[in-house]
Parts: C-alpha cells; structure tokens; sequence
C-alpha cells in the first residue's frame, strides 16, 4: 500500500523535486490547476500559502500540521497578506523583477480599504484579478489581468447590478469603455489605448482625483496636455469651475471628437448627461469664448473642406494620366498641419490656431497651383499640337498642288 502511494506520489512530483508535494495526492483538482501555474514554473508548492507538512500525504492530520504552520481556511480578508508574504519581500522578488509595491499600493485603494478595512468583503481582493491555483503571468493572453481581458475581470463586478447598487455605483464604466474609441480599440488591437487599469491602476484602483486626471490623460496624450496646460482652463479647473480633459470627453465614453463640438451645443442641458462631455456652447454664452468657439469651428471646418476639395481635385488629375506627386505630397502637408491643430486648439489661442489653419490654405492653395498651371500647360500643347497641325496640312495640300500644277503645264 505503502509503495503504490510512493509510487503514485513520484508520478506527478518527479518534475518539481525541489517542492516535494504530498498535498496533492488527495487534492487532485488544485494539484492539476497548480502544476500549469507560474507559482509551479517558480518551484513553489502548496505549502507556500498554505503551509502544512507537504511530505505527510497519508494522514489528513499530520499533512495538515498546525506546527508547520497550515492555515485551514484562508477567508478573502486573509488573501492579500497571504499573497504579500511573498510580493511584498523585496528579498524574495528580486531574482524575478517583480515590483513589490502591489500589497501597499492595494491597502490604499478602494478595494483595499473596502476588504481589509470595512470588512466588506465582495470588492476585488488579489485572487479575483489574478486566480488562485491557475495564476499565470499578466503578460500570458489567458491572464484574466492581461491587458485586453482586464476590461472582461473589472466587468464581472463593475457591471453587476446588485453588487454596484450595495455599493452606490452604477454599472456604467464597463459599457461605457468598450463603446469607447479606447475601448473598441483595446478590441481592435490598436497599439497603446489604455485598459481600465492604464486609468486606474490596478492596484489602486480609486478613480483618478480631479487634477490628476490630465496627467492620467497625459501620460498618453502629450502635446495635448501641454496645450491645455497653457488655456484658461487650466486655472478654471484648478479653481474648481470645471474639471479638465474629461469636462470636455467624459472618462469612460471618450469618442471620436469632431469639429461641430467647438458650435454647437450638445442640446442636454447640463452638457454631459450623456456622459460624453460637455461642448463649448454649453458653457460659453455671449461671451469672448463663444466667439473664440465659433471660429474655430468654422476655421476647422473650411481648413478641411478645402483640403477635401483639393485632394478630390487631385485625384480626378491623376486618374486622366498626370504627374500628381508634388500636388500630393503638398495635401499631405497641409492634412499633417491640420493633424496637429487640433492638439493646438486645447490652448484655446486664437492667434495659433489662425496661424496653424493659414498655413494649411496655403499649402491647399500650392496643390490646387500647381494643378492649374500642369492643366494649362497640357491645353497649351493641345492648342499648339493642333494649330502645328493645320499648318503642315496645309503645306502638304499646298505642295501637292503645286506639283500637280508644274506637271500639267
Ligand atoms: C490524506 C489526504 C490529505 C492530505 C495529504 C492533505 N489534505 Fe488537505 N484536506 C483533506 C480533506 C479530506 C479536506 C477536506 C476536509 C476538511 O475540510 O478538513 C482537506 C481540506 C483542505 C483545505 C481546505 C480547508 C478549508 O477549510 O477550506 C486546504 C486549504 C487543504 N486541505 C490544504 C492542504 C495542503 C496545503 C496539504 C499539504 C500540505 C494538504 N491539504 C494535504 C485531505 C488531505
Ligand atoms: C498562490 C497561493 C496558493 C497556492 C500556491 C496554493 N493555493 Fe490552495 N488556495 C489558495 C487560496 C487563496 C485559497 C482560497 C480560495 C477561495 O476561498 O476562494 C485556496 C484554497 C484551497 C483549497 C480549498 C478549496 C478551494 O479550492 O477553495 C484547497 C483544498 C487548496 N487550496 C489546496 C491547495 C493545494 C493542494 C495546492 C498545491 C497543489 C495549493 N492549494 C496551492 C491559495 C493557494
Ligand atoms: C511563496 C511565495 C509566493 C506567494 C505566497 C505568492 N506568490 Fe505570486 N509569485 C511568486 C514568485 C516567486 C513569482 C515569480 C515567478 C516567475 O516569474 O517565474 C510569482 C509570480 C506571480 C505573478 C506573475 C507576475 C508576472 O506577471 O510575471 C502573479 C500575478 C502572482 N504571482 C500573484 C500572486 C497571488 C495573487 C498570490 C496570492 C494568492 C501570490 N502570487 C502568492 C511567489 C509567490
Ligand atoms: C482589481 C484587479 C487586481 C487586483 C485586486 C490585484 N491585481 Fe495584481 N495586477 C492586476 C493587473 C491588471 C496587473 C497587470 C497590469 C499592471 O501591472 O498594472 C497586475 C499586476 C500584478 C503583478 C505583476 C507586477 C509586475 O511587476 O509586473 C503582480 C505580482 C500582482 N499583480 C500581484 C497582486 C497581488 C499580490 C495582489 C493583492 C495584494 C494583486 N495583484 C491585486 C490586477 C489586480
Ligand atoms: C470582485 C469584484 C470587483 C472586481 C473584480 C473589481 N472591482 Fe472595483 N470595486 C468593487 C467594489 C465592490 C467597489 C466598491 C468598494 C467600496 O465600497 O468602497 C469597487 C470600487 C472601485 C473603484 C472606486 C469607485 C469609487 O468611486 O469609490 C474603482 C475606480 C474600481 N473599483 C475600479 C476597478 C477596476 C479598474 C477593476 C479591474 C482592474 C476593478 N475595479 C475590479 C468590486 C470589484
Ligand atoms: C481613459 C481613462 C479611463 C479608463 C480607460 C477607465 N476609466 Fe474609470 N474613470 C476614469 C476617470 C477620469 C474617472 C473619474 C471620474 C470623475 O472623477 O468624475 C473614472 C471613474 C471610475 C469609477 C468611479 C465611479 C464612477 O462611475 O465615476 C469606476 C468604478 C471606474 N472608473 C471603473 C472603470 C472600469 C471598470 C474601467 C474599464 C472597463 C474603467 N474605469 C476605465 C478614467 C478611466
Ligand atoms: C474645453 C474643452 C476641452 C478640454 C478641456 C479638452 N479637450 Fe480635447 N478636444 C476638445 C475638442 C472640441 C476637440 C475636437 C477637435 C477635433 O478633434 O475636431 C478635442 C479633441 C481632442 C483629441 C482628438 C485629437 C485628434 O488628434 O483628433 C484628443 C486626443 C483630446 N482632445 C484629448 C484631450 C486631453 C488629453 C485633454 C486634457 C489634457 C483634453 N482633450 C481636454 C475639447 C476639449
Ligand atoms: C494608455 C494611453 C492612453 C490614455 C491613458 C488615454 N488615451 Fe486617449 N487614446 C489613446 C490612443 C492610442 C488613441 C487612438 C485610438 C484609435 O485611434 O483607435 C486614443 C484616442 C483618443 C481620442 C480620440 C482621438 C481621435 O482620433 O479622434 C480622444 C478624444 C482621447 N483619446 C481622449 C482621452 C482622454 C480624455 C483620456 C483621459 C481620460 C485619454 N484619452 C487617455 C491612448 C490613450
Ligand atoms: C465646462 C464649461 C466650459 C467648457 C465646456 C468650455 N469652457 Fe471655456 N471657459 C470656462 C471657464 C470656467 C473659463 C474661465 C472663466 C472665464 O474666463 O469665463 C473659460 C474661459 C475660456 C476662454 C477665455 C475667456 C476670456 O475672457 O479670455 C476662452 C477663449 C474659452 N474659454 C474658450 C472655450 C472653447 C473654445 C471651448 C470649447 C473647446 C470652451 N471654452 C469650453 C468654461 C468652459
């Protein structure tokens, strides 16, 4: 009996002598789950969280040893300490790189202070983000906190009803964010939209205070932020009259901004019931700013109305045959131009914007140019092409007349 147990033992251990694990053989579900583990690739055993005697796997009793530390049932309030004992031991981490901040920075956010503090134990702890026996490294596609999948982990509580009404939030965010130009493109794939946790942190999750949010926005957008720090909005926000990036595109449902928000209002009152933020008019009224407001509007919108123009006209050339290359890489000159007044527009300077839209006429004006003079050119070889033409005909027929002339005398 002794032997077959021996046997079985040496079956499954054989691989990970250095954590020889009894445990396993009469806890069969979580031995499988472990063994596919980061914790089994780094050589840890059970006995690493929960202690006990992994050598004993006859007796129930002395595997599960007091003396050696087993702790039979680790309740949610538990867990993050169990995990710390290990994430936050600078000693321990250093051979693999890991930060060892993640158990302080989780004590101060919300779901820390709501688990350990006010004993409500259904926000997030450690295992709901990360798993338990089947922990895989954040960067592993299977992760439930790898990038693209942490929208789906936050989602299972932040889109639950009844757990965010017990809560006093609503159920919004998740919805919101995959609606999102960030959240379809986190979907998409697109290279460096953020994730819930880019905004967040996922270990301090609490939502971002009102002047940190430019720096969360920021991190990403940079110019913009610099131009924005550069408006009177800045000192507006600073003064508490209005908060920054989000005032204007909401946090969750950031979209696709268009032109239109400079001059018109979003026509619901408060501007961001939709969650989507607020517009120029909804707060400007009569004043200096709605006047900035409706110039930009109507510049940005010529700027790009002539560039459409033009790039239809250049096309249309190219397509009978003509040298277009100059005129086009005139047009994507003044699209790049126009690109990067938009970043501009969030200092909200008059005399910048005017100059940024100039130049981009300007080099509307070089493509739509240099077309005209190709057209008037290829009209003039026509005109010449004919009128060359008629004139040798006309010598041809005269010729041929004159020598009709000199044989018939
Ligand atoms: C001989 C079989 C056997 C061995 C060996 C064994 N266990 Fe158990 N274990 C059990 C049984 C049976 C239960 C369920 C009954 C109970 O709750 O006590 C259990 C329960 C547990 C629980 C759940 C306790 C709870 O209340 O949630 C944990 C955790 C656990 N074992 C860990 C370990 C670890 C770690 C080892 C190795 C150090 C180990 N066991 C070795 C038989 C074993
Ligand atoms: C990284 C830490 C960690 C390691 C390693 C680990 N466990 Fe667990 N285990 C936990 C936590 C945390 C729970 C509590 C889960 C809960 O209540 O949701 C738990 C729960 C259990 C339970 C109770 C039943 C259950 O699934 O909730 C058993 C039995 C158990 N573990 C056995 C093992 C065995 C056997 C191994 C080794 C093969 C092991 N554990 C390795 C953290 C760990
Ligand atoms: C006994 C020490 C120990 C305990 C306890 C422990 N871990 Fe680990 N953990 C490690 C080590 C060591 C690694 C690094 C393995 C490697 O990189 O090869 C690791 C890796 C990880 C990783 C992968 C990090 C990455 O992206 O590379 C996560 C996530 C993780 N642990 C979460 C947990 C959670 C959650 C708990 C508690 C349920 C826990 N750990 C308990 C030692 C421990
Ligand atoms: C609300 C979800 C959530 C909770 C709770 C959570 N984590 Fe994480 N954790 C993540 C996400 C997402 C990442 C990867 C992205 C990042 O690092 O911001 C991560 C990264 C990690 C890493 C890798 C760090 C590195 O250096 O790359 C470790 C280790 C880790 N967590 C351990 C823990 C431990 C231990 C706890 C509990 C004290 C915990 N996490 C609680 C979501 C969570
Ligand atoms: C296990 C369920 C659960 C998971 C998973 C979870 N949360 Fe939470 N979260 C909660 C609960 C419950 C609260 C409310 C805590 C309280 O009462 O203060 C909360 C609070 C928050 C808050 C603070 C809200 C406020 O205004 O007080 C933020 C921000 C947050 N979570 C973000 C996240 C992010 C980001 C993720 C994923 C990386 C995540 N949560 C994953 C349950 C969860
Ligand atoms: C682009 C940055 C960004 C992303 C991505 C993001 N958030 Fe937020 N979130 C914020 C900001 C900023 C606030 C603060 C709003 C405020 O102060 O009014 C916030 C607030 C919250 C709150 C507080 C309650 C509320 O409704 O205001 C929760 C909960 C939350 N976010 C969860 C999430 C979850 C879950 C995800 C992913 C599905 C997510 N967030 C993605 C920026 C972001
Ligand atoms: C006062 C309102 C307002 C504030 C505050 C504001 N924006 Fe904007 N933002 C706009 C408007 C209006 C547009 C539309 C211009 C366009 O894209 O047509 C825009 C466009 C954008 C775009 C799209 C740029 C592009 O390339 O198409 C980004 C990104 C952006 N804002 C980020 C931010 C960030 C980050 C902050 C905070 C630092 C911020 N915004 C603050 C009003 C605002
Ligand atoms: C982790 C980096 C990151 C963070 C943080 C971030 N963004 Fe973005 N954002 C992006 C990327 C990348 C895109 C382009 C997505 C695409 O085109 O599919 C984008 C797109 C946008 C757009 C639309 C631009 C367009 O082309 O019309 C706006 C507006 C925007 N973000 C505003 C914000 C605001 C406001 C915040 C803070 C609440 C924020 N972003 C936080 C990376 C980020
Ligand atoms: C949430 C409300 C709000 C929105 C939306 C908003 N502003 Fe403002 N704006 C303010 C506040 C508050 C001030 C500072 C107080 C003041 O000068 O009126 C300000 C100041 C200004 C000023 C300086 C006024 C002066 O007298 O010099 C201009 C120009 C301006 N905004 C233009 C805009 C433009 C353009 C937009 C849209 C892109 C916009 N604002 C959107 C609230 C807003």
């Amino acid at each position: 009996m002794r032997g077959a147990w021996a046997l079985l033992l040496l079956g499954f251990s054989a691989p990970s002598l250095a954590s020889p694990s009894g445990c396993g053989v009469c806890h069969g579900e979580q031995r499988v789950e472990h063994a596919e583990s980061i914790h089994a690739e780094a050589d840890l055993g059970c006995v690493g969280c929960h202690g006990g005697d992994p050598t004993q796997f006859e007796s129930k009793d002395a595997a599960h040893s007091v003396d050696r530390g087993f702790r039979d049932h680790l309740s949610r309030a538990d867990i993050p300490e169990v995990c710390g004992t290990c994430h936050a031991d600078v000693q321990r981490m250093r051979p693999f790189a890991l930060r060892t901040d993640v158990l302080a920075v989780y004590r101060t956010s919300h779901h820390g202070e709501a688990v350990l503090e006010k004993g409500r134990l259904d926000a997030a702890i450690c295992t709901d983000c990360h798993g338990t026996h089947d922990v895989l490294r954040t960067q592993d596609a299977r992760s439930p906190a790898y990038r693209v999948n942490v929208p789906a982990t936050c989602g299972a509580c932040h889109g639950n009803g009844d757990l965010m009404a017990a809560h006093d939030l609503d159920t919004a965010p998740p919805t919101e964010f995959a609606e999102s130009v960030h959240g379809r493109g986190l979907a998409e794939a697109v290279p460096g939209v953020p994730s819930c946790a880019d905004c967040h942190d996922a270990h301090a999750a609490s939502p971002p205070g009102a002047d940190e949010v430019a720096d969360v926005c920021g991190n990403c957008h940079v110019e913009t932020r610099e131009r924005f720090r550069e408006s009177p909005h800045a000192a507006a926000s600073q003064a508490g009259a209005m908060e920054q990036c989000i005032t204007c595109h909401g946090n969750h449902a950031v979209n696709h901004a268009d032109f239109d928000r400079f001059d018109t209002p979003s026509g619901d009152g408060d501007g961001d019931g939709d969650g989507t933020g607020a517009r120029c008019l909804d707060c400007h009224d009569g004043d200096r700013g709605e006047d900035v407001a409706r110039q930009f509007g109507a510049g940005f919108r010529q700027a790009q109305e002539l560039l459409q123009a033009a790039t239809r006209a250049i096309d249309a050339m190219a397509a009978e045959g003509f040298y277009a290359d100059d005129e086009r890489a005139a047009l994507a000159r003044a699209e790049r131009e126009l690109v990067r007044a938009v970043p501009l527009s969030h200092a909200v300077d008059v005399a910048r914007i005017e100059g940024s839209l100039r130049r981009v006429r300007s080099l509307v004006d070089e493509a739509l140019l240099g077309r005209a003079k190709r057209l008037r050119e290829a009209r003039d070889r026509r005109i010449f092409g004919s009128l060359a033409g008629g004139l040798l005909l006309g010598i041809a027929w005269f010729m041929a007349l004159w020598r009709r002339k000199e044989r018939g005398q």
